[in-house]
């Protein structure tokens, strides 16, 4: 019996691990995370509630995703080339200039908004936030399917 349950707990702690050793489930879950950070950001922005400490930890979570996922991009991992299904197009490898830059917009601006945010000027926050909101939009109209 003991034995039992050691083995299938061992299953449930293989379940993940063999999952995050795929590139596409890697990035994807990462990117799933920016979604619930700039969403609980939006939320304050849209509503003009803001708890500043919230928002000041949610902007720090962000830029430490935001150099999270460019790992997860190997050369084969385009959609089309993956066994998983991905968004991902080809132009991440065939424009990898355009895509770098991209990726250093993305964290430069992230870097802004946790600093905006720790400095607490709501007017500040707002212009930043869509300055981040930009950047995921830039980026997935040049290399994101729709
Ligand atoms: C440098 C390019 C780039 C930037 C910047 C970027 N993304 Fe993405 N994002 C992608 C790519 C490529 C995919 C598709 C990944 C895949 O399917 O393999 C993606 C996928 C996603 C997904 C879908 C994940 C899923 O469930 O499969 C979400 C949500 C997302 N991004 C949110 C964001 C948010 C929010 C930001 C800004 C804070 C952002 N992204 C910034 C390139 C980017």
């Amino acid at each position: 019996m003991k034995k039992i349950l050691m083995l299938s707990l061992c299953a449930v702690l293989a379940g993940p691990t063999f999952a995050a050793d795929d590139p596409v489930v890697a990035r994807q879950t990462i990117f799933k995370q920016f979604k619930k950070d700039a969403a609980a950001m939006g939320k304050m922005v849209k509503a003009d509630t803001f708890n500043k400490d919230e928002f000041s930890k949610l902007a720090s979570h962000l830029d430490e995703l935001a150099q999270q996922p460019w790992q997860h991009f190997p050369a084969g991992s385009a959609s089309g080339q993956s066994k998983q299904k991905t968004d991902a197009k080809a132009e991440i490898w065939s424009k990898s200039a355009d895509w770098t830059k991209a990726i250093d917009n993305l964290k430069a601006e992230t870097a802004k908004l946790k600093q905006v945010a720790a400095n607490g000027d709501v007017a500040s926050i707002k212009i930043q936030f869509g300055a981040v909101q930009k950047t995921c939009k830039s980026c997935h109209d040049s290399f994101r399917k729709d």
